[in-house]
């Protein structure tokens, strides 16, 4: 196209040479094209240009330059720790990072959603965009597996191994965070999955004992519904439908033990036939009388506080759920205990662990370093845990760092039983098996259908491949 001074100059001659052509004829001469030429518009275009270049000149010529942006020290973080306990828990890490960095601004981002259900699409979004964030919160095990496999992540040896973690964290700890060789988080805290909270003066008023199994659950769970109608003796929120996830498991580890709790997840049984796996459908069946009636429209911190207040009587959760007890000022052993449960057939520690990680292109890699080093500190995890209602995985942390009894025992329970990675929160199911899996147990809960549970769990394990997506479980 003809655009600028040069442009509409041919243009210009273009157009007059065509005018002197058609009205000449076939013999024009040079004198007068060249006498056009002068005449024409092409000058008033020219002028027009020039008064252009001065505005533009004056502006560079009289302006100062900016100094040359500072490069910004910054940490962006997202996590989704926003219920009470969590966020006052993230609060003392920052306060440990920013100690040790005071010249990196941290940029936080929480999004809300409890065990990250909401952050993992958010994250999904922003690395498929390659708009990494320089940390993020995972739970080792399949979920930080997933980011692996999706090529997200950085491998973070450089701190595992200048903080030697082989030696200060326990190996199963280093196993789910090991894929292909590499390491690709840093953990800081293991919470036990497996707790069933109760309210103290409801069981000292009816004399009741906490449970053992799932059958002395629903014998307690019966003996709460006929001795006070008003109160909800089992209670779980969910609108966060990993909850169902929990309330399953214990009643499969009660039922079948951790061995077939393992092969389950791990997609190694055959659940269609599975007699285990139909007698556990068979006794969360029977739980569903006993439930709050308004669990569908609750997540899973909506229900510590009920049952502070003794409007439900039990609950199966992690110990997240003691941090957010004790910060509404609930106390323990006095308004609620928790035990570990199932403690039969055998009583096991169900495992999650949070995890930040290093992703591939991110602004900031010194920062993300100094972040990843401030999480493996035995100090940071020592107050972290306190509040969190997890237990410290750096072994220089001792039992004697926690004021009560529910960490001491978790902390003894980590030490001396077997420990089993929960399914729901990321440790050991795959990923998309769990999307599926949450919502076969939520429907569940409302049409106690086993035959249809089995055969639609027996289609997601299948179609998921299960088993193959966990064959890192079971690698030597
Ligand atoms: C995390 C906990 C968190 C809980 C509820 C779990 O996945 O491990 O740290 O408190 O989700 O958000």
């Amino acid at each position: 196209m003809f655009t600028g001074k040069k442009g509409m100059a041919v243009l210009g001659l273009l157009v007059i040479a065509s005018m002197v052509l058609t009205a000449c004829g076939p013999a024009p001469t040079p004198e007068v094209v060249e006498k056009v030429v002068k005449e024409t518009v092409v000058v008033k275009e020219e002028v027009q240009v020039e008064v252009t270049k001065v505005v533009e000149k004056e502006v560079v010529v009289t302006a100062t330059p900016p100094p040359p942006a500072p490069v910004a020290k910054e940490l962006t973080v997202y996590h989704w720790w926003t219920a009470g306990g969590e966020k006052q828990a993230m609060d003392v890490i920052f306060k440990h990072f920013s100690a040790a960095n005071p010249d990196i601004k941290i940029v936080d981002n929480p999004v809300a959603g409890g065990g990250g259900i909401t952050l993992k699409t958010v994250m999904q979004g922003m690395l498929a965009a390659k708009m990494p964030p320089d940390t993020f919160q995972s739970l080792s095990g399949s979920e930080l597996k997933m980011y692996v496999d999706g090529a997200y992540l950085e491998p973070v040896d450089d701190v595992w191994k200048a903080n030697n973690l082989d030696t200060n964290y326990p190996a199963v700890i280093n196993k789910m965070v090991t894929f292909n060789g590499k390491k690709y988080g840093i953990p800081m805290n293991a919470h036990r999955a497996n707790w069933l909270f109760y309210n103290v003066p409801l069981f000292e008023e009816l004399g009741l004992e906490p449970p053992t199994n799932v059958d002395e659950l629903i014998t307690v769970a019966k003996t709460i519904k006929a001795q006070k109608p008003d109160v909800s003796p089992i209670a779980l929120g969910s609108r966060d439908k990993w909850t169902a996830i929990f309330l399953f498991d214990v009643v499969l580890l009660s039922e079948g033990g951790p061995d077939v709790y393992e092969k389950f997840y791990t997609g190694q049984l055959d659940v269609a036939t599975d007699p285990t796996i139909k007698a556990a459908f068979e006794k969360y069946k029977a739980l569903i009388p006993y439930l709050y009636p308004y669990h569908g429209a609750k997540i899973w911190s909506d229900i510590p506080p009920l049952l502070g207040e003794g409007k439900v009587g039990m609950m199966v959760i992690g110990d997240f759920a003691a941090a957010q007890l004790v910060q509404a000022g609930y106390v323990e052993g006095k308004d609620w205990e928790a035990v570990g449960f199932p403690q039969e057939p055998e009583e096991v520690f169900l495992m999650i662990v949070d995890t930040f990680t290093r992703p591939v292109g991110i602004k900031h890699p010194e920062a993300n370093t100094a972040w990843l080093s401030n999480l493996a500190d035995p100090d940071t995890q020592a107050e972290f845990n306190i509040i969190k209602g997890s237990i410290a995985i750096h072994k220089d942390v001792p039992d004697t760092n926690y004021p009560d009894d529910l960490h001491q025992r978790a902390s003894a329970a980590f030490k001396g039983k077997r420990i089993v990675p929960a399914s729901a929160h990321g440790a050991l199911a795959p990923q998309n098996f769990l999307s599926d899996w949450q919502d076969i147990l939520t429907r569940f809960l409302y049409t106690g259908d086993v035959d249809a549970a089995l055969d639609q769990t027996s289609l997601v394990m299948t179609s998921y491949d299960v088993a193959g997506q966990s064959e890192w479980y079971w690698a030597k």
